[in-house]
Formats: C-alpha cells, structure tokens, sequence
C-alpha cells in the first residue's frame, strides 16, 4: 500500500493558519509529528511508518476502518450512481430504509448525514404533531450542536456564550423516577428525549426501570418518545437498539456514527407513522439536500449486514474489554477510580487532572482513545467489533504502560 505523505512541518503549520491553532498542536503532539496516513479494522498507520490502534473515532468505527463489505458496496454504487436526481426514485435509498427498518420495528424513516440531523428532525416533528413546545431532556445528555440539538444536550462546556438556546427545554435529574410525570402535568411537552447510555457525558447508563416509566409517563402524556442512539445503537452495547432491548417502546430511534459503516457519513430518525404524520402530509416539512444520499445508503445496506454478520464478535470483543478493563483498574488503584461501560462501550474514570495528560501519552504510545469533553476525567474507549486479539493486548499494553508511567511521573512531583 501507498502511504500519503505530506511534508512534515508544512502541513502543521498550514494547519494552523487555516483550521482551529489548537487541533494542529494537538494532533502533532498525538503523532509525533507524523499524521494519519491509512487504516484497517482496528489499525490506523501513520505517516512515518508506524501503526497505532483505534479505540477512538468517536464511535464512528464501530465495523473498523475500511470494512470490505462496505468498501465494495459503496465503490460499486460509486461505478452506477452516487448521487440521486431526487426527481427519480432511487433503490439504493429504498432498501437501506427496508434494510434499517426491518431491524428495529418501525415504520418510517428520515435519513440525513450527521446525528444532530436526525436529532433536529424527531424534535421538529413532535412539536408539530403536538402542537406543543417544551422537551425533555437528561441532565449530562449529549445530541449534538447545531442549536436546535446544542439546547438538548445538557454541558454548559457546549453552551457558553450562547445563551439564551434555542427551544424551550427543561433538563430531568437521571435518577428522578417521577421527573416526566411531574413536568408533563404542565400539558406543554412535546417530547421526551434520552440517550440510554449518556456517551459524551462520561459513559453513564440510565437506569433501565426509570426509562420504562418514563416513557409510559410521557406517552400517557401525549408526548412523543424519542431514544437517541446516535452513539450506543447498532449493536456498539449488545442490541440492535438499547431501548427495545431494555423492554420500552421509542417512537423515534436515532442512529448514526456508524451507520454508514465507518465509511460514509449517514444517520437515520427511525420514527412510528404518527410521529411521521407531517412528513406523509408534506415531504419537504424537513429535507436537507444530501439527505438519502445513495452512496451512503449502499455502504449503509452493507453496514448492517456486517454488522450482524459480526455480532458474536462484537460481544466476545466486549466481554475481553470488560474483564481486562476490571483487571487494570485494580492494578492501578491510585489513577483509575471507576470502570463504566457494556460491549464496546466504555468510560475509565481517572483521578481529577489525570486524564487529559493520559490521553496525550496514549496517542504516542500506539493507543487513540476518545476523550468526553462534558466529563474532563473520562477516557472514552470504543473499540471496533473486528478488533483482533493482539490489537486487543497492544491496547492494553499500553494502557498499563501509560499509567505506570504516570505513576511514576506523579511519584517525582
Ligand atoms: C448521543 C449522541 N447524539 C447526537 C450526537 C451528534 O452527532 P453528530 O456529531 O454526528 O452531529 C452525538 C455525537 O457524539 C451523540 O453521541
């Protein structure tokens, strides 16, 4: 293989001039001094030659980097026809909906390119269909940052400087199994909206039994439910969708990331007909131009088929995460004060001021993590389903070597 190269300084000092200052000193720090070059599965290559592992990406590569399937599916839709007219009916788009709805027991979808379209759009229907304005939201909740989606999402890191947001939006204490009673009964609400596992918020599941009764809550309400699994569906903790896993009823899933099968940007509002009632009446309620995009609908197609075809994997890789994550935390009790997480979702909770230093050692160690910018002290670790077994110990070699070495540096301070 070919690896792309760029001259060594100058493409971080373009960087810095044209793209945020402090991403360019970021990621040369992160490569020492190399950037990304190539990858596949699991393994990113860099410029210089060297290969680090992808627990990263923020959830996007969930089938890896380059997975075959999807690779194949998108350059043969690539050779016919990436684009569609939108004046003709396209059957790449068709069957992906077949494809993804067949999988979660709905019967509508929106498709768009990033999960804060999707979260846009289940927001907008439930307040036409309701007529009403107010959503509920989870305290420590991410959906995104357009600012429709930035005034769900609950860290104030996200909101500084842009008070008032948008949207009329009260944020529910996690634990508060009364909270979606108590507020409905203002007859205002339009939606519920909660990610089963709060991702960006440090990996903090909600509580299963609350969920239950608070989509009973908002539903005798006559408010909409809408679960965001943007970050945690498609089988990245166990289920297809956590929601129905956990026995509670959405009229709307939202999926993304690693919908378009790490390749392609796609993600989908997955909704029940009456949520959708605006959209049958009138198809340009919301749309966006490259939404149903048939190259991201082809290498969406064969990303579900992977990801299937990948499910035992996928939880053999979990139950490997699980009991070695467990193992690292009791081998470095000072630094690591919590493990949380399923499948091939998982947060390590450092010691305050441990973690951001951490990360950048990781990166030069051969270990790409992502952080949770709304829980400073949280590595977020995704690994992908086709991880193998030795990017499985290599990452954790160097999980132990990283914290040993912070130890030590600690030590001397
Ligand atoms: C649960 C959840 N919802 C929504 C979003 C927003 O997705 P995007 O960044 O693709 O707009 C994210 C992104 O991290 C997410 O984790």
């Amino acid at each position: 293989m070919t690896i792309p190269r760029a001259p060594r300084g100058s493409l971080f000092r373009t960087m810095r001039r044209h793209l945020p200052p402090s991403l360019a000193i970021a990621y040369q720090l992160a490569g020492d001094g190399a950037h990304e070059a190539a990858a596949s599965g699991a393994t990113v290559t860099l410029s210089d030659g060297r290969n680090v592992v992808d627990f990263g990406s923020y959830g996007v590569t969930l089938l890896g980097h380059r997975h075959p399937r999807v690779v194949d599916a998108a350059i043969d839709q690539l050779r016919t026809m990436p684009t569609a007219t939108r004046a003709l009916a396209n059957p790449a788009v068709v069957k992906f909906a077949a494809d993804l709805l067949g999988r979660c027991g709905l019967d509508r979808v929106w498709l768009g390119s990033d999960g804060a379209d999707a979260v846009e759009v289940a927001v907008k229907l439930a307040r036409r269909v309701t007529e009403r304005t107010r959503v509920l939201a989870v305290e420590g909740a991410f959906h995104g940052k357009t600012l429709g989606a930035l005034a769900l999402t609950h860290s104030p890191v996200f909101h500084a400087g842009l008070e008032p947001l948008l949207g009329q939006v009260t944020h529910l204490p996690a634990d508060d199994a009364e909270a979606v009673a108590r507020e409905a009964e203002r007859g205002d609400v339009s939606a519920l909206i909660v990610e089963p596992i709060r991702g960006e918020g440090g990996v903090r599941p909600l509580n299963p039994s609350v969920l239950r009764r608070w989509a009973e809550d908002a539903r005798e309400a006559g408010a909409f439910v809408i679960s965001d699994e943007i970050q945690v569906g498609l089988r990245r903790c166990g289920d297809f969708s956590v929601a129905l896993a956990q026995g509670w009823q959405p009229d709307a899933l939202l999926f993304g990331k690693a919908l378009g099968g790490g390749v392609v940007p796609l993600s989908a509002m997955a909704a029940t007909t009456e949520l959708y009632e605006p959209l049958i009446e009138n198809p340009a309620f919301h749309s966006s131009t490259f939404g149903g995009h048939p190259l991201a609908c082809a290498a969406g197609s064969a990303a579900l088929e992977a990801i299937d075809e990948l499910a035992d994997r996928g939880r053999e890789v979990g139950e490997v995460m699980d009991a070695r994550l467990h193992t690292l935390a009791k081998d470095h009790p000072g630094l690591v004060s919590e493990v949380r997480g399923t499948g091939l979702l998982w947060g390590l909770e450092l010691i305050p001021g441990a973690t951001a230093p951490v990360i950048a050692d990781l990166a030069v160690r051969g270990l790409l993590v992502s952080p949770c910018l709304s829980s400073p002290e949280t590595i977020r670790l995704l690994p992908p389903m086709v991880s193998t077994g030795p990017e499985l110990d290599r990452a954790f070699e160097t999980l132990d070597a990283a914290f040993e070495a912070h130890r030590a540096d600690a030590a001397e301070d």
